[in-house]
C-alpha cells in the first residue's frame, strides 16, 4: 500500500499566519501539520509516499526532504496548477501503479492518526473508504448523504444547501478502481476535477464505497480559536521531557517539554506546555496550553493558552493570554511620554489592547 499526500495548491498567504505560504507547514505544538500526517502514515506501516507539490514545492521539499527522518521514501510529484484532488490522482498514476493507496490532504489534522482505519481497509478491502465528521457549517466541505442503514448514497462538493452535517475529512482509501473514476470526471463549477465527483462515480457504478465517522478533526488554519484548541489537544497528549536547562530558581509542573538547547531561568512553567530549542524563558510564567517555538525570548512576562512562533521575543509586558504570535515578532513595553501604544502590525493583524 502507498500514500499520496497532497501538499500543492496555490501559494496564497495564510491568514493570520503569514510566515509560510504553504498551509501544510503551519505549526501545531511546534510541529508542522503536514508532519503529523507523515508520522501517522509511517505509523500505519506505509513507507512509499508520493507528495504532490505546486507553487510552494521548494518550501515543502526543504521541510520534508527525502522523508527518511519519518521512516518514509518520498517521491515528489509536481502539479503544474491546483486543478483538483482528482487531478492529483491522475498525475500520480505512474507512481501509484496498481497498488491500493491512502490519499491524505496535507493541510488536514486528524487526532489519533489513521492506523485503525488503514488496518480496517486492509482487512475488508472495499473499493473505496472515506472518513466523515460532523461539522457546524458543512458548506465549505464535501458533504455525504447516507441511507438509514448508514451507506453512502450521495456526495456533493461544497453544496449551498447541504443534505447532512457530515463533512468529508481529507483522508481517503482507494483501490486501483479509482483511476477509472478520476478519468471519468469533468471539471466542476470551480474548474477543478473533484475527488468527490470521482467517489460519486464509484457509487453510481455500484462500487463498494464505505464510510467511517471520526471525531477529533481540524483543518481551518485561518481561525485563531481553532488553532489554539488543536494546539491544546496535542499538548494534552504529550509526555513530560526536560532536555534543556532548568535552573534551581525555576519550577516545571506537569507535562512540560523543554527541548534541548532551551533555557529556563527563574521562571515557572505549568504544563502542558512546550518550549522550543534555543528559546530562553527568564523571570516569567508560562501557563498551560502554550507552545513557544524555537529561538524565542520570554522575559518578565506571563503567557498562557497561546502560540508563539519562532524567533519572537516578549519582554516586560505583563500577561498575554489566548494569543497567536507570528515569527520574528517583538512585544515590548513602550517607554517615555506620552504614554501611548506604538504598533507595527502586519497585514490582517488583530490586536486587543487593555486600556
Ligand atoms: O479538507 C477536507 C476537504 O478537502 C473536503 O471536505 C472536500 O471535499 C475536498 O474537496 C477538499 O476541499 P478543499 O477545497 O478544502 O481542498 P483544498 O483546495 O484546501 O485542498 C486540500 C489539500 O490538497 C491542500 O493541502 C492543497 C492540496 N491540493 C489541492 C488541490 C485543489 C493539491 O495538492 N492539488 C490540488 O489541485
Amino acid at each position: 500500500m502507498k500514500a499520496l499526500v497532497l501538499s500543492g495548491g496555490a501559494g496564497t498567504r495564510l491568514r493570520p499566519i503569514t510566515h509560510t505560504s504553504a498551509k501544510q507547514l503551519v505549526p501545531v505544538a511546534n510541529k508542522a501539520v503536514l508532519f503529523y500526517g507523515l508520522e501517522s502514515i509511517a505509523a500505519a506501516g506505509i513507507t512509499e509516499v508520493g507528495m504532490v507539490v505546486g507553487d510552494t514545492a521548494a518550501e515543502i521539499e526543504e521541510a520534508v526532504g527525502d522523508g527518511s527522518r519519518f521512516g518514509l521514501r518520498v517521491t515528489y510529484l509536481p502539479q503544474e496548477r491546483p486543478l483538483g484532488l482528482a487531478h492529483a490522482v491522475l498525475i500520480a498514476r505512474d507512481f501509484l501503479g496498481d497498488d491500493d493507496f491512502v490519499m491524505y490532504l496535507g493541510d488536514n489534522f486528524i487526532v489519533g492518526g489513521i492506523t485503525g482505519l488503514v488496518d480496517e481497509f486492509r482487512r475488508n478491502r472495499p473499493d473505496a473508504q472515506i472518513l466523515l465528521t460532523r461539522v457546524a457549517d458543512p458548506r465549505s466541505f464535501g458533504v455525504a448523504e447516507l441511507d438509514p442503514s448508514g451507506r453512502v448514497i450521495g456526495l456533493e462538493e461544497k453544496p449551498e444547501h447541504p443534505k447532512s452535517d457530515l463533512a468529508l475529512v481529507g483522508v481517503y482509501l482507494f483501490t486501483p478502481l479509482v483511476h477509472e473514476a478520476v478519468r471519468a470526471v469533468k471539471p466542476s463549477w470551480r474548474g477543478e476535477l473533484e475527488i468527490t465527483h470521482a467517489l460519486q462515480h464509484l457509487i453510481d457504478i455500484r462500487a463498494d464505497v464505505r464510510c467511517t465517522l471520526v471525531e477529533g478533526y481540524w483543518k481551518d488554519t485561518g481561525n485563531v480559536g481553532d488553532m489554539l484548541e488543536v494546539n491544546r489537544t496535542v499538548l494534552e497528549s504529550m509526555e513530560r521531557r526536560i532536555d534543556g536547562e532548568v535552573d534551581d530558581a525555576s519550577e516545571t509542573v506537569g507535562r512540560v517539554v523543554v527541548e534541548a538547547g532551551a533555557r529556563i531561568a527563574n521562571s515557572r512553567i505549568v504544563g502542558p506546555a512546550v518550549i522550543g530549542t534555543g528559546s530562553v524563558v527568564r523571570d516569567s510564567y508560562v501557563g498551560p496550553f502554550t507552545s513557544v517555538a524555537e529561538n524565542c525570548r520570554i522575559t518578565d512576562s506571563e503567557l498562557e493558552f497561546s502560540i508563539v512562533l519562532r524567533d519572537s521575543s516578549i519582554r516586560g509586558v505583563g500577561r498575554i493570554e489566548s494569543s497567536l504570535i507570528g515569527r520574528h515578532v517583538e512585544v515590548t513595553p513602550a517607554t517615555g511620554v506620552p504614554s501611548a501604544h506604538r504598533l507595527v502590525l502586519g497585514d490582517h493583524s488583530r490586536v486587543q489592547i487593555h486600556s
